[in-house]
């Protein structure tokens, strides 16, 4: 990306990575992504925030270079992970006086990952400052957004707070700033949910903090960066409440049709009832959808035939990752057909250990559906709608 002045003496440095599709070979990245980096200039010192996924340093040395930067005193580094920290080897051999000033966390995860002399670090405390002359950079520790080390930065007399991957979203764009929030809105919902979600209860604690703060720009180091930190402070805000929506997922595979007229049952005397319901085909769909609808759904239904006695595969990789990614959904059921028999239901409430969920009781029947499988699921559907009555539901 070009060099861009966010503020006199503060400038985006990264890069964008337009076709980068898939993120640690899991989380689909439909629409690329970008890593910001921002060189500070202070009247004394000089400070670079972050750095950039490996494959782009090149870019980084080079939009330094055109800045005609000779020296650089701290590389702050927020995260080990590597799209952001991967490059500061490179800038440390390039700017020898350099040193990475991080959390002690931090350091111990640099120097196990990327080999980086412990001479080469400073660490700070959270809400420990470094003078960069006229401008001042406040640490504060934000554990778990996402990996337990990461850290934010404040710089106090511009108002910018530095995020990293909190608040961010994955979205290539040559805009620096948002300027279509509809679009961003769901690039950030996808990253939160993919990335963020599991640390809700956490994420909460840092949303208070910096409400708390004056803050005039949140720049985080994926996606545009936010002239306006109400807009993604508030969606954060819906996002972690404890509130769910009057919706249901469908999580489906299906092998011979059976399991599909069950879910096509389900779903149309779910909506006849009012009921939200988001269908996901799991032989088709971008996990990543299926992960932005469990931000808010009360309740998620897996549906799988039976498969060398267990649940489908597919089935099974997305009960996995619900789980993982620990939604607030408030209620769980299986729906599914067998041949001759299978342990399918037990494998999937077994798998669903971190979820908070009631279960609901499970309509799984033998071959193709007949009618009374089909009042089975009406009831299931009355079920539903009666348990989201009961709950504190979104508009
Ligand atoms: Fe953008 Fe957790 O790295």
């Amino acid at each position: 990306m070009a060099i861009i002045e966010l503020k006199k003496g503060i400038h985006y440095v990264g890069a964008i990575d337009w076709d980068r599709r898939l993120f640690d070979e899991l989380i689909p990245l439909p629409d690329g992504t970008s890593y910001n980096s921002y060189l500070i200039k202070g009247s004394e010192r000089t400070a670079l925030i972050d750095t950039v996924d490996p494959t782009k340093q090149d870019e980084l040395m080079s939009n330094l270079e055109k800045l005609g930067i000779e020296d650089i005193d701290y590389v702050v580094a927020h995260h080990a992970e590597q799209d952001h920290s991967g490059s500061i080897p490179g800038v440390l051999e390039r700017y020898p006086n350099a040193k990475v000033v991080t959390g002690p966390k931090c350091k111990g995860m640099l120097m196990d990952l990327l080999q980086i002399p412990e001479d080469r670090f400073i660490t700070v405390e959270d809400g420990e400052t470094l003078s960069l002359g006229d401008r001042t950079l406040e640490f504060i520790y934000a554990p778990w957004v996402h990996w337990p080390e990461t850290i934010l930065t404040y710089l106090k007399e511009d108002k910018i707070l530095f995020t990293c991957d909190f608040l961010g979203s994955h979205l290539a764009t040559s805009e620096l700033f948002v300027t279509d929030e509809a679009k961003v809105y769901q690039a950030a919902k996808r990253y939160y949910a993919e990335i963020m979600m599991p640390f809700r209860n956490k994420i909460i604690k840092h949303l208070e903090k910096i409400e708390q703060m004056e803050v005039e720009i949140i720049a985080t180091s994926h996606g545009p960066i936010y002239n306006n930190p109400k807009f993604i402070l508030d969606a954060y805000k819906e996002w972690v409440s404890p509130d769910v929506k009057n919706e249901v997922i469908v999580a489906f595979v299906s092998m011979h049709d059976s399991t599909r007229k069950m879910v096509e049952h389900l779903v149309e005397e779910l909506t006849e009832r009012g009921v939200v319901v988001k269908v996901y085909n799991l032989s088709k769909t971008d996990i990543g959808e299926l992960a932005m609808d469990l931000v808010d759904a009360a309740t998620i239904v897996v549906a799988s035939p039976t498969v060398l006695t267990g649940a489908h595969p597919l089935a099974m990789y997305a009960v996995y990752l619900t789980n993982a990614l620990r939604p607030k959904l408030r209620f769980a059921t299986i729906i599914g057909s067998y041949g001759w028999g299978g342990r399918m239901v037990d494998q999937i409430i077994g798998m669903l250990t971190n979820l908070k969920v009631e279960l609901i009781d499970p309509v799984v029947i033998k071959g193709y559906p007949r009618e009374e499988d089909f009042k089975a699921l009406s009831k299931m559907a009355d079920e539903i709608f009666e348990k989201h009555k009961g709950i504190n539901v979104m508009k």
